[in-house]
Parts: structure tokens; C-alpha cells; sequence
């Protein structure tokens, strides 16, 4: 039985570039090489999750130009239901500019454009999506608003709630961390919200307290390449990330997130399973380059 993911995100077209090291306030430089691919936390979340294997739909924004089409096959070719996807006039399509170093290292600079141009009434209109889940999942590149209205719609049906707190924000809305039945920052993002300092095990226990406190039942905090760590119904543990090699860490947070949600039960019984199949496929993405060009399918992750 296949999972129903629904995630209410961005779409960016990406546009990479590959550098010795990265550039500074002032410098030209000269990048080895340039490409583009799908991107947006949002997209790439679905991609991951339907390439893992979730029945998958996308509730979001293009802009009325080349690359929202462009966008928009390419979500099609995943077989991820688009109807939730609205174009709009005079917006133009999400973009983000990366660079990568030598190190692997990134650093991203998006442009929200129709990822910013809706709201709770768009997401009305898509209640029926939201209901037929097992998961709604949401990251800080659309509007906040809508966000909190998809997670109250959810959870009026008895659908949960995942939220990637990411890219990161000053301050995190109380009304929806209310209605978030799990949160997955990395350790910088969960320092942002707690104010706690995330390295290890200890810290990141004391920073999942504090996120029990505001609401949220299943605590993850990712820490880069020691692992996730998990914090849920009075269990916590480190579970370690996959040793490998990694070119380019682009969408590997988006990569566990989806593949995780896709195996996950909805009363998160089968937690651990499910971020160790995230680790392993966020493992195989940071060994490849771009974002969702990066991003495994079910039959290489399997876990044994
Ligand atoms: O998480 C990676 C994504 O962040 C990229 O695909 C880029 O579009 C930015 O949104
Ligand atoms: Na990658």
C-alpha cells in the first residue's frame, strides 16, 4: 500500500555552477562548470518522495513562462499529480543560483516570484487533495499563511503534518507549530527556533524538549553527516548517516524528508526504519550533482 504524500512548497528552476571556491564580496570568478535542473525544496521533496514510492501530489505556484513549463514536465514525467499547481499571470517561476565548491559546500541565493503569490484562499480551493493524505508536508518557501490553513485543513481530517523548517527563519510561528505534528530542522534551523546549540546528542535532546513544549509530538533534527537524531513518544537516538563521499549536499535535507515520508506509518510506529531509509537515500543524493537530477529512486535505496 502506497503512502499519499501531498507537499505545499516551492518550484525553482536551478541554475548551477560548479567553482573552485566560492566567490567573495567584490570578486569575479570564473566557474568550471554551469547547468540547470529542477529545484525547490518543495519539488524536490516530491520528487524524492515519489521516486521512493509515495502516490504523490504538489500543491504550489509557476509563473505563465519557459521555465514554469519546463518545471511543470518535469514534475509531470515523476507522475506526481499537478492539479494543485497554479499559473500565475505576471510572476515569473521560482529560481535559485547555486555554487558549488571543491568541498562540496553550497550557497544558494533563490527568487521566490510565484512561490510567494498565494495564499489560505488558493489552498482552500484544494482542500480535497489535502484531505486524501497520509501526509502534508511544507517547507518556509511559500507563505506562511498558506502553510498554517493546508496543516489546519490536514488536521481536520485526521492527516499529519510534517514541516522542514528550511531554508531558516528568524522567528517560527506559534499558530503553526500548533498544528505541525513533526518537525525536521537541521541543527542550525533548530538552534534559530530554540535557541539551543545543536552538535550532538545532548544538545540536540534539549533542543527536541523545547520543540515538544511548542507543540510538535515527532521531533528530527538532522546534523549533517553524523546522522538524523529523533526524539518522539519518550525515545531518542542518533540515528548515524551513511558514510560516503560527498560532491554536492544540494537537496539532500529535501531527499530524506521525502523518501522518509513515503515509507513512514501514520502513527509514526515504524520511526526509525523510516529515517534510515532518509539516510540512505539522502546518502546517494549528496554523491551526485544538481538537485533533482540528484535524487534516487526506491529500488537503489532499499535498505538491507
Ligand atoms: O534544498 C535545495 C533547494 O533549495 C534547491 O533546489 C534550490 O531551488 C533551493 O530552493
Ligand atoms: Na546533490
Amino acid at each position: 500500500l502506497m503512502n499519499k504524500v501531498t507537499v505545499v512548497g516551492s518550484i525553482n528552476l536551478d541554475t548551477n555552477l560548479r567553482v573552485k571556491r566560492m566567490v567573495k564580496p567584490g570578486e569575479t570568478i570564473h566557474a568550471k562548470e554551469h547547468y540547470s535542473a529542477g529545484g525547490g525544496k518543495g519539488a524536490n521533496q516530491a520528487v524524492a518522495a515519489s521516486r521512493a514510492g509515495a502516490d504523490t501530489t504538489f500543491i504550489g505556484a509557476v509563473g505563465n513562462d519557459a521555465p514554469g513549463k519546463q518545471m511543470m514536465d518535469l514534475l509531470k514525467e515523476e507522475g506526481i499529480d499537478l492539479s494543485g499547481i497554479d499559473t500565475i499571470a505576471n510572476e515569473s517561476t521560482g529560481q535559485a543560483f547555486i555554487t558549488v565548491d571543491d568541498e562540496g559546500e553550497n550557497s544558494i541565493t533563490i527568487y521566490a516570484g510565484a512561490n510567494f503569490a498565494f495564499g489560505p484562499k488558493e489552498i482552500d480551493q484544494k482542500e480535497s487533495l489535502l484531505k486524501d493524505s497520509d501526509f502534508v508536508i511544507a517547507q518556509f518557501e511559500t507563505p506562511i499563511d498558506a502553510t498554517i490553513r493546508a496543516f489546519e485543513i490536514a488536521h481536520k481530517n485526521e492527516v499529519k503534518t510534517i514541516l522542514n523548517p528550511a531554508p531558516g527563519e528568524d522567528s517560527i510561528s506559534a499558530d503553526l507549530l500548533k498544528v505541525t505534528d513533526m518537525i525536521t530542522p537541521n541543527e542550525t534551523e533548530a538552534e534559530t527556533i530554540t535557541g539551543v546549540h545543536v552538535e550532538d546528542e545532548v544538545s540536540a535532546k534539549k533542543a527536541a524538549a523545547k520543540l515538544h513544549d511548542l507543540g510538535v509530538e515527532v521531533v528530527i533534527i538532522t546534523i549533517g553527516s553524523k546522522g538524523a537524531f529523533y526524539d518522539f513518544n519518550g525515545t531518542s537516538e542518533l540515528v548515524p548517516a551513511f558514510k560516503v563521499h560527498a560532491v554536492d549536499t544540494t537537496a539532500a535535507g529535501d531527499t530524506f524528508i521525502g523518501a522518509m515520508s513515503s515509507v513512514l506509518k501514520a502513527n509514526f510506529s515504524n520511526l526509525k526504519d523510516a529515517i534510515l531509509f532518509g539516510n540512505k537515500a539522502s546518502s546517494l543524493t549528496v554523491q551526485r550533482y544538481g538537485a533533482q537530477p540528484s535524487i534516487p529512486y526506491q529500488k537503489e535505496i532499499e535498505v538491507k
